[in-house]
C-alpha cells in the first residue's frame, strides 16, 4: 500500500503537491496522542464487533511499538507518507500486516486530527497554566521584597498620582491572573470529543462514543458531525488567548524598558537579560524585553493567520485547515518562551528605590489637595478648579504646590487653612486609598493575598 487514497487514481502526484500537502514537518508531534486515540477507536471497533478482541489487542500492541519507534528516533518518513496519521498506519501495517488495514474503519482524518489537537491541547494548556503562575509569582515576589516603596504612577505618561511600587506591579500579576482563567475556561469548553464524527456524516458501524469519550478524558460529545470536523473555533480561542497573555507581557516589557532608561533609572535589569552593542562599548541593552515584545507580535501573526485560514473555506473539512497546526504550535512555543524570559527578568531585578522615592513631586499632591477642599464641604468640581489655580500660580512663582504661602491659598479660597501642611506626605497620602484596589499598604496586602491564593488553585492544577 502506498497512499491511503490511491484506489481511483492513475498518475502519481506530482511532486510539489506532495511537498505541499505534508505536513509531517509540523504535525509529528501529536504522534503520541494518536496512538492513544487510535487504542480507544480500536477498542470501540472491537465492541462494536469490527474487530475481534485478538486483533484489537494486535493493533493497540502494535501501536505500542510504533510509538516505541518514535521515542527511539527509529521513524523513517517516506514519500507517500501524508502527516503524522499516515505514519502511524503505514508503520503499524509494516509492523503487525493487514490487521492493521482494519483500524481506520468508520473513521476518517477529519474526525482524527481534531481529536489529536484536543487531547494535544489539554496538555499544552496545563503547561501553560503553570508558566503563567511563575510569571505570576516572580511579581508576587516582587511586591513583597519592596513593600511600602512609593514611586510616581503614570497616565498617558505623565505624572499623575503616588502609587506603591507594589501596586505597580501587582497591576501586571492581575492581567495574568485572567489569562489563567481565559485558558480554564477553554479548557473545559472545548473538551467534548469529535471522534465518530467520520469524514462528514457521523459512524455507521455502531462505535460507542461514549465509551470513547471516557476513555479519553472528554466530558462531553460534539452534537454534529458536520460542524465538528470543520470547527477550528477551540484553535482560535487557544491563540487568541495566547495573544492576549502575550499583549500583557509586551505592556509590562514596555514599562520595565522605559524605567530601565537612564532618564528614569527605577529598575536595573539583571546583565543576564541585557546583551552588549558591537559598536558602543557602554551599553547594556534590554534586549530579553525587546523580544517579547517582538514575539507578541509574532503571536498575533498567528492569530490573524488562522481567522484568514479559516474565515474562507466552506463548511466541514477543507484542506486549507492543515494550517492551524502551525498556528496553534507556533502560539504555544512563543507563548512558553516568551513567559519564560519575562519570568527571569523579574526575578532578577532591582529596584533602585531612592530614585523612584525621589520623583514623587508636590504636583501629584494636586488631586488630594481638591479631596482636603472637599472634605471641607466644596463640591469636587469646584475644588478641581480651585486647586488648578493653586497650581497655576505655584508655576508663575517657581514654587512646588506645597511651598506657596498659606495667605495666598487662603485668596484663592479661604477654607485653606493650617491643616494643608499634613496633605504633603506620599506615604500618608497613600494610606488613604484604603478601598478595595486602591494604593493603601492595606489594600495592597488584600491583593497580594488574592494573587497568592489564585496562584496555589493554579499549582494545584498541574
Ligand atoms: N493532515 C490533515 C490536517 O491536518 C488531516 C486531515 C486530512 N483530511 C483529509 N480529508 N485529507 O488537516
Amino acid at each position: 500500500m502506498s497512499k491511503l487514497w490511491g484506489g481511483r487514481f492513475s498518475c502519481d502526484t506530482s511532486s510539489i503537491l506532495a511537498e505541499l500537502n505534508c505536513s509531517l514537518p509540523v504535525d509529528s508531534r501529536l504522534f503520541a496522542v494518536d496512538i492513544d486515540a487510535s487504542k480507544v477507536y480500536a477498542e470501540a471497533l472491537s465492541k462494536a464487533g469490527i474487530l475481534t478482541a485478538s486483533e484489537c489487542s494486535a493493533i493497540q500492541k502494535g501501536l505500542e511499538l510504533v510509538r516505541y519507534d518514535w521515542i527511539e528516533g527509529l521513524i523513517e518518513f517516506k514519500p507517500t507518507d501524508e502527516d503524522v496519521h499516515t505514519v502511524n498506519e503505514r508503520r503499524l501495517t509494516e509492523l503487525i500486516g493487514d490487521i492493521a488495514q482494519k483500524l481506520h474503519t468508520g473513521r476518517s482524518r477529519n474526525d482524527q486530527v481534531i481529536t489529536d489537537m484536543k487531547l494535544w491541547m489539554r496538555k499544552a494548556i496545563r503547561e501553560i497554566l503553570q508558566t503563567l503562575r511563575m510569571v505570576m509569582e516572580a511579581i508576587i515576589g516582587l511586591a513583597e521584597k519592596y513593600p511600602n516603596v512609593m514611586m510616581p504612577g503614570y497616565t498617558h505618561m505623565q505624572r499623575a498620582q503616588p502609587v506603591h511600587f507594589a501596586h505597580w506591579i501587582l497591576s501586571h500579576g492581575f492581567a495574568l491572573k485572567e489569562d489563567c482563567a481565559r485558558f480554564i475556561e477553554l479548557k473545559d469548553r472545548m473538551n467534548v470529543l469529535p471522534l465518530g464524527s467520520g469524514a462528514i456524516a457521523g459512524n455507521p458501524l455502531n462505535v460507542d462514543r461514549v465509551f470513547m469519550q471516557k476513555e479519553l478524558g472528554f466530558d462531553g460529545l460534539t452534537q454534529n458531525s458536520m460542524h465538528a470536523v470543520g470547527d477550528r473555533d477551540f484553535v482560535i480561542d487557544f491563540i487568541y488567548n495566547a495573544s492576549l497573555a502575550s499583549l500583557h507581557m509586551s505592556r509590562l516589557s514596555e514599562d520595565l524598558i522605559i524605567f530601565a532608561s537612564r532618564e528614569f533609572n527605577f529598575v536595573r535589569i539583571s546583565d543576564a537579560f541585557c546583551t552588549g552593542s558591537s559598536l558602543m562599548p557602554q551599553k547594556r541593552n534590554p534586549d530579553s524585553l525587546e523580544l517579547v515584545r517582538g514575539i507578541s507580535g509574532e503571536i498575533f501573526s498567528c492569530l490573524t493567520g488562522i481567522m484568514m485560514t479559516v474565515k474562507g473555506t466552506p463548511s466541514t473539512y477543507n484542506k486549507d485547515l492543515q494550517f492551524d497546526k502551525k498556528y496553534c504550535f507556533t502560539a504555544f512555543d512563543q507563548l512558553e518562551k516568551l513567559l519564560k524570559v519575562t519570568e527571569g527578568v523579574l526575578r532578577t531585578l532591582d529596584v533602585n528605590i531612592d530614585r523612584m522615592e525621589s520623583c514623587l513631586s508636590p504636583d501629584m499632591l494636586a488631586t488630594d489637595w481638591s479631596y482636603y477642599l472637599v472634605r471641607k464641604g466644596i463640591p469636587f468640581r469646584k475644588a478641581h478648579h480651585l486647586i488648578g489655580q493653586v497650581v497655576q500660580l505655584a508655576e508663575e512663582r517657581n514654587l512646588e504646590l506645597t511651598e506657596v504661602p498659606l495667605e495666598d491659598l487662603q485668596t484663592i479660597c479661604p477654607l485653606f487653612d493650617i491643616d494643608i501642611g499634613k496633605v504633603a506626605n506620599f506615604h500618608q497620602i497613600a494610606e488613604t486609598y484604603n478601598v478595595i484596589g486602591g494604593t493603601s499598604s492595606n489594600s495592597i496586602e488584600k491583593q497580594l493575598n488574592v494573587l497568592k491564593d489564585f496562584s496555589c488553585q493554579i499549582k494545584k492544577l498541574q
